[in-house]
């Protein structure tokens, strides 16, 4: 079996957490945690900074974040969690990391071309400058993998670009080239009312997606209200076609139940969507009805899960800090 050597991996905190967020990354988080050597997970609170709206209540919405960590299955005794606030060699390294990253390749990112939106004059310099700073949070432990979602895919391999032009400019070998780890069958999980839209903590719309507190009748409500067609379910996955809400559906079941897209399909088939609907609901609150237990648990104990961020934050400061010493010697600063 494959060994990973040290993984780093991050969501913000803004808003809700969501059923994305779980499939397309904190539930592979866990699976890996059995073949990796060094984990770190990290609450990336400087990152929610650059959507302004998000930055309101931002400590109580950390504190939710790394609640979902522990109660989806991460160990805060064999994993650091923290929040990316509490290690500042992440920012001191982005600004380093913005003095050898050329604007065209900041340019090419396709996040910041959607969040920005028409008016890009208006954006502001964070927004822009985000993937940098993830670098950052990356390049600073050295890890070799980053386990997240495909809309992360050009962040990470950004990283990977930014990691090898500073060894050349610098000609070190500081920076391991991190690799982007995208696996599991829901890597990008699509709004429950638009099936061509990521579902995402910013849409206005909370039936279009299923958060991680929601309660069982909200989860069956939002599923029943989900967009289907009328058309019955196939044999084969691929034969979904253009469907792309069926096949956002198929695909949630399928992970849910540790299933192939295409075993999920063979069991519906010829079925309407209203019965897979039924069981989708079910597997949902199967799921993630011990997972929203465990969140107000936690979130109940705020004091211990402000020690379990301290104690996180150590670990990785205790990473952090000798790797920008050695940073700054070679960049030679006195
Ligand atoms: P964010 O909420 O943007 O901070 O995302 C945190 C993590 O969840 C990243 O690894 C994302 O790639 C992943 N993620 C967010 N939304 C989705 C989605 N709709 N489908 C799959 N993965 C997602
Ligand atoms: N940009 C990521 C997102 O929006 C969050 C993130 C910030 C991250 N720093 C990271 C993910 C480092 C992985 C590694 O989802």
């Amino acid at each position: 079996m494959q060994t990973i050597q040290r993984i780093l991996s991050g969501v913000r905190p803004t808003g809700d957490i969501h059923l994305g967020n779980y499939l397309g990354a904190i539930r592979n988080w866990v699976k890996l945690q059995e073949i990796s050597r060094e984990r770190l997970f990290c609450i990336v609170d400087m990152h929610a900074l650059t959507t302004s709206d998000d930055a309101h209540n931002l400590a109580n919405n950390t504190r939710t974040v790394a609640a979902a960590y522990i109660a989806c299955g991460i160990n805060p005794d064999t994993s650091a969690i923290f929040a990316q606030s509490q290690v500042p060699a992440h920012l001191e390294l982005a600004w380093i990391l913005s003095c050898i990253t050329p604007l065209g390749w900041l340019n090419r990112m396709t996040q910041f071309k959607d969040k920005a939106g028409s008016d890009r004059e208006k954006a502001f310099l964070g927004l822009y400058s985000y993937p940098v700073l993830m670098a950052a949070d990356i390049l600073i432990y050295n890890a070799t993998h980053v386990p997240v979602g495909d809309d992360q895919k050009q962040h990470v391999e950004l990283a990977r670009d930014i990691a090898g032009a500073f060894n050349r400019h610098y000609q070190t070998e500081t920076f391991i080239l991190p690799e982007p780890h995208i696996i599991g069958t829901a890597t990008r999980v699509m709004s429950l009312r638009d099936g061509s839209k990521k579902m995402s903590k910013s849409d206005l719309s909370d039936y279009s997606r299923i958060n991680l507190m929601d309660d069982p009748d909200a989860i069956v409500l939002k599923i029943k209200k989900s967009k289907t067609d009328s058309d019955p379910i196939p044999e084969k996955f691929e034969d979904l076609g253009s469907r792309v809400e069926a096949k956002n559906l198929i695909t949630i079941y399928a992970t849910l139940t540790d299933q192939s897209c295409d075993a999920a399909c063979a069991q519906f088939s010829g079925q309407t969507f209203s019965t897979l609907k039924n069981q989708l609901a079910d597997a949902l609150v199967n799921v993630l009805s011990p997972i929203r237990e465990k969140m107000h648990f936690l979130l109940n104990e705020k004091s211990e899960l402000d020690k379990i961020l301290k104690v996180g934050a150590e670990k990785a400061n205790d990473l952090a800090v000798p790797h920008l010493k050695e940073i700054r010697k070679i960049i030679g600063i006195l």
